[in-house]
């Protein structure tokens, strides 16, 4: 399948079987913000839930909070949102439609990249198993000809945004030609900053009203009570705090589905180190969260780092773990070393101190903080579109499966009646009884059982169980594995132990 199609097919699946949906579609949407359906919220959870409990119950010097939304606004003003979380955007005046700057440039040179793979794709096909692609590349003229432009882009790309060059930001979108994709004109505005935050007021009155911001990131809420929970939980460094929650960011671009979306939920966690030992800490944090994402087994090809070049300002060295999404590899998660940066900001727009006392060392610092930040409704586009799959069955038909990883489905089994009589609903809804104690479970009795195989499936059910009239008289029942289509006879004594055995969470995360 091609990607465009495959992702319309995610977008349209997800709808279908109950994960999400448009927020507010009965008044034709809202741009970018999406609501979590009956399944779509459970998967969610049930994402949470792995993060959590690998981040904080299997660390024991990692706590957890949750803070407040709202912040006082010099949180903002001190974490450098107020002055720095700004995107390039610029207007074309024909079709009066907004882009970001730099995603339009990087747009052109994807479509530059995109021409070069074809070629290469092209000589491959005519020259089979005798080409080599790397000197392929390296020697054709178009491909070195493009190549060179894609450099040169990049260079002055990178200059531009360092600089904060805004002119030069024009003028690069006009030397390369870009066209507007509504309107087909070069007919530009200035390139301008926009502040992503979304402003808000407390208060009751127009004059006693206070200017508050909605976060656009969990972590300040870590940074300004780094004191509290340091004494309260008498936690010494090197310790973390973690937290998840909403967050909101006025996107210029929100598009892909909930790639970027405009109020989203961001799974944090700040790690308070002694200066001089970020190199080692940055190490371990790459290399546990990939562990992490790895053990949930979406295929370790698809995950890649991606160091950055360009540090934001707070930042000494920063990656991102990459995915490839139906539309390529993107950002699915942030490491950064953040050094000193939050806590001496905080420290001075405060007037309070924010100093940790060594006992060691005999001596007070401003720890350095080492950060890993997931968005978790990116995940969940990972998790299910790597999940979602049509195969080729034997007898020639397809089937559409949702093969999510056991511990992260949203049901973990359903029980099934072969038929609505004899006795067989009432044992059926018995079995249901007694496994909803440890697990998600549904009750399904309408059409065939082969129809009601192919619909969990397409779920992500990962087990069905079919009572008939065999189980009436020896306790067993056929359990099919959602993944294989095997099935097998077991003794309903036995179900809890089946299942636990491929969702609990030990078994995945023992694979970290
Ligand atoms: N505290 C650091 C921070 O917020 P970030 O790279 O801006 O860093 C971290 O965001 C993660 O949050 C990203 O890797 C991404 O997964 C998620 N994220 C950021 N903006 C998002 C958006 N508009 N929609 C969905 N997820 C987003």
């Amino acid at each position: 399948m091609a990607n465009d199609d495959k992702f319309k097919k995610v977008i349209s699946h997800a709808k279908e079987y109950g994960y999400v949906f448009q927020s507010s579609e009965i008044y034709d949407g809202l741009s970018a913000v999406y609501d979590y359906a009956q399944n779509g919220a459970e998967l969610k959870k049930n994402i949470r839930d792995y993060w959590w409990k690998a981040m904080v119950q299997m660390h024991d010097n990692i706590v957890g909070i949750d803070a407040a939304i709202f912040m006082h606004p010099t949180t903002w003003k001190a974490s450098g949102h107020v002055d720095a979380f700004n995107d390039p955007l610029i207007d074309n005046k024909d079709s009066k439609k907004r882009y970001r700057a730099d995603v339009l440039v990087e747009d052109f040179r994807e479509k530059i990249l995109q021409k070069i793979n074809k070629d290469v794709a092209k000589a491959k096909k005519r020259f089979g198993d005798a080409f080599d692609e790397n000197e392929f590349r390296s020697t054709n003229g178009n491909v070195l000809r493009r190549q060179k432009q894609i450099d040169d882009i990049t260079v002055e790309l990178t200059r531009v945004q360092e600089e904060s060059d805004l002119e030069g930001f024009k003028q690069l979108i006009l030397d390369l030609g870009i066209v507007c994709p509504v309107s087909g004109s070069k007919n530009w505005t200035d390139v301008k900053q926009f502040n992503l935050m979304f402003g808000t007021k407390l208060g009751a009155s127009a004059e006693s009203a206070m200017d508050l911001y909605l976060r656009p990131e969990t972590a300040q809420g870590i940074f300004v009570n780094f004191l509290n929970v340091q004494k309260t939980g008498r936690m010494k460094i090197p310790f973390g705090i973690a937290q998840t929650g909403k967050a909101f960011r006025n996107e210029i671009v929100a598009r892909q589905f909930i790639f970027r979306m405009r109020e989203f939920e961001q799974m944090e966690m700040q790690f308070f180190i002694k200066p001089g030992t970020q190199k080692e800490w940055f190490d371990y944090w790459k290399d546990t969260r990939l562990k992490w994402h790895k053990s949930l087994g979406l295929g370790e090809e698809n995950y890649r780092f991606h160091d950055h070049e360009k540090l934001a300002h707070y930042a000494d060295a920063a990656t991102d773990i990459e995915f490839n999404f139906p539309f390529g590899f993107k950002e699915l998660e942030g490491i950064h070393s953040r050094t000193d940066f939050d806590l001496k900001q905080h420290e001075e727009f405060s007037g309070k101190k924010l100093q940790y006392f060594d006992h060691e060392d005999n001596a007070s610092y401003t720890p350095y903080v080492l950060e890993t930040s997931i968005g978790l409704d990116r995940m969940f586009l990972a998790v299910f579109s790597n999940s979602l799959v049509e195969e080729n069955l034997e007898d020639g038909k397809t089937r559409t499966v949702l093969k999510l990883p056991a511990v992260l489905a949203p049901a973990k089994a359903a029980i099934f009646p072969l038929v609505k009589k004899d006795g067989l609903p009432e044992v059926a809804k018995q079995i249901v009884e007694d496994l909803k104690w440890d697990f998600n479970i549904i009750y399904e009795e309408k059409d065939t059982v082969g129809k009601r195989y192919r619909r969990q499936d397409a779920a992500g059910t990962p087990f069905c169980i079919t009572v008939d009239h065999d189980t009436l008289k020896d306790n067993t029942v056929t359990i099919r594995h959602r993944d294989t289509m095997d099935q097998r006879r077991v003794r309903i004594e036995d179900l809890k132990t089946i299942i636990k055995a491929e969702v609990d969470v030990k078994h995945w995360l023992m694979k970290m």
